[in-house]
């Protein structure tokens, strides 16, 4: 897909049926070429998400002087430049609309030798990143943002960093793995503590690259000075992009399908907790543990849903996941309620707004407020909706086609490819009507 002129248009009706896996998790890929490009050794990855966003964190890398292989059929292999090895980029570095790439490497190359300038796409530079240089200069690292604190951002080389003892006004994983990342290279420890439970993947891969991470509670420590070992990986499915089959099977009637290998890590199932809330039929089974990652196999059955008041602590565990979500809720019998999710309108899109405007395009009774959404469930119409350019609103509209009385045409999806290029082609093969229209 190219052009943000790419329409999807979903006929409505269908069902979902068989058995599929989704592409590999996107924050797990980012962080395997962010460690091992850090680490000695080989790395090699398997399952790496082929979307734009991890290719844009790969391409920093290989034009910090990393050599890498692949991806190939999501093959990566990196040949790691250890701790210190990285080398200037000749040019600023673009990542595009990678809102993650931005904030952890922004952390990394706060403690390198020379200075690097991040740059992104429209959305991403009017994303905050004081959440991280305002704690990361606190560790003694120095940065040029726009007035607004927004990217392109400088980061000003030959830096010596402390340890800080930080404690995080917002939950975001992105802040956390930020700061620990800058703490590989600090004097002293470096302790961040979150409000609540965040999505634990930079922790869980240190320790797989052989770096101790102390936790206890809400607390996560590193100590500076230490060395990564090359590893081997394998990425689970994302159990973000699970989210729009299992959203749309349960809202299709006569929908069975089975989600093959899903990253069930207990930091990102809230959507799996929250869809139960509401009545969905979600069985797990072979479940196991890869390369300290929790998997499993999902099969999602349709059934009726009931609207409710998601609770304020499942959140965090579904940040990623409530667009879909709100769909299910306009197909739900009743209310449901949103509250504590004002992060959601500093995402890739203002979520929150975008959701809420598309939804009402579509008949359905939604009220966005500063920190959530209250939906009445009910019939949706067909018409033309705006993705605003955000991947996960333009496939959370497209699943909704499944329950629309008329076709749903969706606006500006090209940024599908972020994190899902070959979404358009697994939801026809599931049982969408969709046609993908490229101006
Ligand atoms: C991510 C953290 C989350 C999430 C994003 C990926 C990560 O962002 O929304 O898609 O890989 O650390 P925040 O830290 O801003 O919540």
């Amino acid at each position: 897909m190219s052009g943000s002129r790419t329409k999807f248009i979903v006929s409505p009706g269908g069902r979902l049926k068989g058995t599929m896996r989704v592409p590999g998790d996107k924050s797990i890929s980012h962080r395997s070429i962010m460690l091992g490009s850090l680490a000695d050794g080989v790395t090699e990855v398997e399952g790496f998400l082929e979307g734009e966003d991890n290719l844009a964190t790969l391409n920093a890398f290989r034009a910090m002087g990393v050599k890498i292989e692949g991806p190939e059929k999501g093959r990566v292999v990196i040949h790691g430049v250890g701790i210190d090895g990285l080398k200037a980029s000749s040019e600023d570095i673009y990542l595009g609309n990678s809102g993650t790439s931005m904030r952890l490497l922004t952390g990394l190359f706060s403690a390198q030798k020379f200075d690097t300038t991040l740059a992104g796409d429209s959305s991403l530079n009017t994303r905050p990143m004081r959440r991280v240089t305002n704690p990361l200069s606190k560790m003694g690292a120095s940065f040029k943002t726009t007035e607004a604190g927004t990217p392109p951002v400088t980061i000003i080389g030959n830096q010596r960093l402390t340890g800080i003892n930080y404690d995080m006004p917002v939950a975001s994983a992105q802040v956390k793995s930020s700061l620990l990342l800058a703490g590989l290279y600090a004097d002293g420890q470096t302790c961040v503590t979150e409000p609540a439970p965040t999505r634990d993947h930079t922790e869980r891969m240190l320790k797989g690259f052989g770096y101790p991470v102390q936790q206890t509670g809400n607390k996560v420590c590193v100590q500076g000075g230490g060395r990564l070992t090359a590893t081997k990986i394998d990425v689970p499915a994302d159990i973000s992009s699970a989210t729009f089959f299992m959203v749309g099977a349960s809202i299709a009637e006569g929908s069975d399908i089975i989600l093959r290998h899903v990253g069930i890590n207990p930091t990102r199932i809230g959507v799996i907790n929250i869809l139960k809330l509401m009545g969905a039929d979600i069985e797990l089974s072979n479940e196991s543990e890869i390369g300290g990652e929790p998997v499993a196999d999902i099969r999602v059955r349709s059934t009726s849903l009931k609207g409710i008041k998601i609770p304020e602590d499942q959140v965090p565990l579904a940040i990623d996941e409530f667009p879909a979500i709100f769909i299910a809720a306009a197909c739900a019998q009743g209310e449901t309620v949103l509250t504590g999710a004002k992060e959601l309108r500093v995402k890739e899109s203002d979520r929150i707004q975008a959701m809420a405007d598309g939804l009402i395009k579509l008949g359905i009774d939604a009220e966005a407020k500063e920190d959530g959404i209250i939906i009445q469930g009910g019939q949706m119409t067909g018409g033309t909706v705006d993705s605003c350019g955000d991947h996960r609103i333009a496939m959370s509209f497209t699943i909704a086609g499944l329950r629309a009385a008329a076709p749903i045409t969706i606006l500006d999806c090209a940024n599908v490819d972020t994190s899902f290029p070959s979404f358009a082609k697994l939801a026809e093969l599931s049982g969408l009507k969709i046609l993908v229209e490229d101006n």
